[in-house]
């Protein structure tokens, strides 16, 4: 599949036929890559990726997923860039399209990456900005189809801070036709903006109270509460205990409800050990399936 938009900063510039062609890639190239078949359709392509913040999974998943494709990819802490040093992010978009063929950047405000997007002739992506993680989700619906088997009217529950990942679980979730209940504290409710444009095609409960979220789920998520952005000594203070995913509150989702986390997690803190680490948890899985949902998105931006 190509698709038609070139950048992907929300996921709100895909269709719904979109993403379930990306997913499908996905899967694809998964059970491929499982049983010894690699796809080299990225032979000779590149890839930069910027960092301004920390990354573990975001960072190998991308490099190997190019490397896996036949392409490569350079890695670029943007504290070693002339970024750094006051060069502005138009100059480094236009330099960064003469040499590669698709940048990702995790950055700190998400109006960089639209500036980044604005002034490059190559396909950016958002690798995490404080509004948006969209290959986060395109990993979690993928997950979660492998689990439920289809997307289409299951009922996912965010519990926590309305952050970054919310944002983005709740325009997957109405692309994918589910429904999201959003258990949050009323000072870090999601974006209202997020909230409004997904109410045109999904059903978005908001509630301060995890158990109503959580009541019937068949997905619940929860993240950090001290976001990279966002760390504040004491804001974990403004979700505990009442928004931490504990046993307790997972026997009240559906009693094949599955747990997810973007990772990292702080055990103890958003989620108890028993259910990160428990038979319900589909983080490892959430965790793998980056490379896989990426692969299949940097071979749709990377036009031939
Ligand atoms: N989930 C995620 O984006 O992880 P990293 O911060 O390690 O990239
Ligand atoms: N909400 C977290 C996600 C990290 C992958 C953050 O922005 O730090």
């Amino acid at each position: 599949m190509k698709l038609g938009t070139r950048h992907l900063l929300t996921l709100s510039e895909l269709t719904p036929r979109e993403l379930a062609a990306l997913l499908r890639r996905a899967s694809r190239l998964k059970s491929d890559l499982r049983s010894g078949r690699q796809h080299e359709t990225l032979r000779r392509r590149s890839l930069v990726m910027v960092f301004q913040k920390p990354s573990t999974r975001t960072r190998v998943s991308f490099e190997i997923g190019m490397r896996q494709m036949g392409g490569h990819a350079v890695n670029l802490a943007a504290s070693e860039m002339q970024l750094s040093r006051g060069e502005t992010i138009e100059d480094t978009a236009r330099t960064l399209s003469g040499y590669a063929d698709c940048v990702m950047a995790r950055v700190y405000e998400h109006e960089m990456i639209e500036r980044l997007a604005a002034h490059s002739d190559i396909p950016v992506i958002n690798g995490l900005s404080d509004m948006f993680h969209p290959c986060q989700i395109l990993a979690d619906l993928m997950t979660i189809k492998e689990r439920k088997k289809k997307l289409d009217g299951l009922r996912i529950a965010w519990i926590g801070d309305g952050n970054n990942v919310c944002n983005s679980m709740i325009y997957g979730a109405a692309l994918a036709g589910a429904s999201v209940a959003v258990a949050t504290p009323k000072r870090h409710a999601p974006d209202k903006d997020v909230v409004r444009e997904a109410r045109r095609d999904t059903e978005v409960v908001q509630t301060e109270d995890p158990n109503i979220a959580v009541k019937g789920a068949d997905v619940v998520m929860t993240d950090t509460f001290s976001s990279i952005h966002n760390k504040g000594a004491g804001r974990a203070k403004a979700f505990l205990p009442r928004y931490q995913v504990n046993r307790k509150l997972m026997d009240k989702a559906d009693q094949d409800a599955i747990f997810m986390h973007c990772l990292p997690a702080k055990r103890g803190q958003e989620v108890t050990a028993d259910v990160i680490d428990g038979p319900q948890s589909a983080v490892w899985d959430e965790a793998e399936n980056r490379l896989h949902a990426q692969k299949a998105l940097l071979e749709a931006l990377i036009h031939k």
